[in-house]
């Protein structure tokens, strides 16, 4: 964790020191590869220094354009903007707020703060391998206190898979980019579980990438929206980023990021 910061720290910038290594690497290489041919010294070094320093270069560039979005700040700050005007669309603001794999608080600390009326819990399974990238429970409640929302905002550990809540507890249940990165046959099962903590009537607001769908065990988004309103939701919607305008880097949208959102069936919570 990062002690005596005055900003919040969100974790280590991985996606971008993946694309320096890859295409920094890539160029050094091609570079090598380049002085043998002028040399005209032809051997397999030479190949293999074409072939290596190519794949990196190219590798590092698709990287860049596929997932440059995840580190790129314009692109963190147009998806947080998003979130908020369409969650201020769908909720009133009141009450208790889990947010699923909150890492360190980014999304869990903005809804503390543009709802004052929201008490927030952030729970996330913070594994060691996320530790690596600067994700940790520490970190969360470090952040919250930099941006005064920890009377509001606290943090608990447990696994979207089965979380420590009762049933019905949550007003609202939120996550983001988290339900693609857990791997199990059936990914709607996090769903039931996320839909079964959620009181009569409240909402749940899912973000995250949506391509492909095999994770879902279906076909097309159709199909996966008919099997979360089977879990006892109604008006489930689908908001794809891209149809929405919302403006991402690189070829992002490839993703299919989109918002699940609706309303857990009952009455009002
Ligand atoms: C890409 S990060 C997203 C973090 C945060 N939601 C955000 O938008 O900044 C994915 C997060 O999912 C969490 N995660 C992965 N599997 C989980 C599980 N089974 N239960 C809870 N959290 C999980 C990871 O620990 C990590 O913090």
């Amino acid at each position: 964790m990062r002690k005596g910061a005055e900003k919040p720290y969100y974790g280590f910038n991985a996606v971008r020191y993946i694309t320096f290594a890859s295409v920094g690497i890539g160029i050094i290489i091609l570079a090598a590869a380049i002085i043998f041919t002028i040399s005209a010294y032809l051997t397999w070094v030479l190949i293999l220094c074409w072939v290596l320093g190519l794949i990196l270069f190219i590798a590092g560039m698709l990287w860049h354009l596929f997932m440059g979005f995840a580190s790129n700040p314009k692109d963190i700050e147009t998806i947080k903007r998003d979130f908020l005007n369409y969650l201020e669309g769908i909720w009133d603001g009141k009450g208790k707020v889990l947010d699923i794999g909150t890492g360190s608080g980014r999304i869990a600390i903005e809804v503390a703060k543009h709802f004052p009326e929201a008490q927030v819990i952030g729970m996330d399974i913070w594994s060691k391998g996320w530790r690596f990238f600067g994700i940790a429970k520490e970190q969360a409640e470090a952040n919250a206190g930099i941006e005064n929302v920890d009377n509001r905002c606290v943090f608990q550990q447990g696994s979207a898979l089965d979380m420590p809540f009762e049933d019905g507890e949550f007003q609202l249940v939120l996550s983001s980019f988290v339900f693609h990165e857990i791997g199990i046959p059936d990914r709607t099962e996090i769903f039931k579980e996320a839909i079964r903590v959620i009181a009569q009537g409240g909402t749940f607001m899912i973000l995250d990438t949506f391509r492909p769908l095999n994770g879902y065990k279906v076909k097309n988004v159709p199909e996966l929206l008919d099997k979360i309103e089977k879990y006892g939701v109604e008006n489930v919607k689908y908001r794809n980023l891209k149809e929405a305008s919302v403006r991402l880097g690189g070829i992002a949208h490839f993703w299919g990021i989109a918002y699940i959102s609706g309303k857990k069936a009952g009455n009002q919570a």
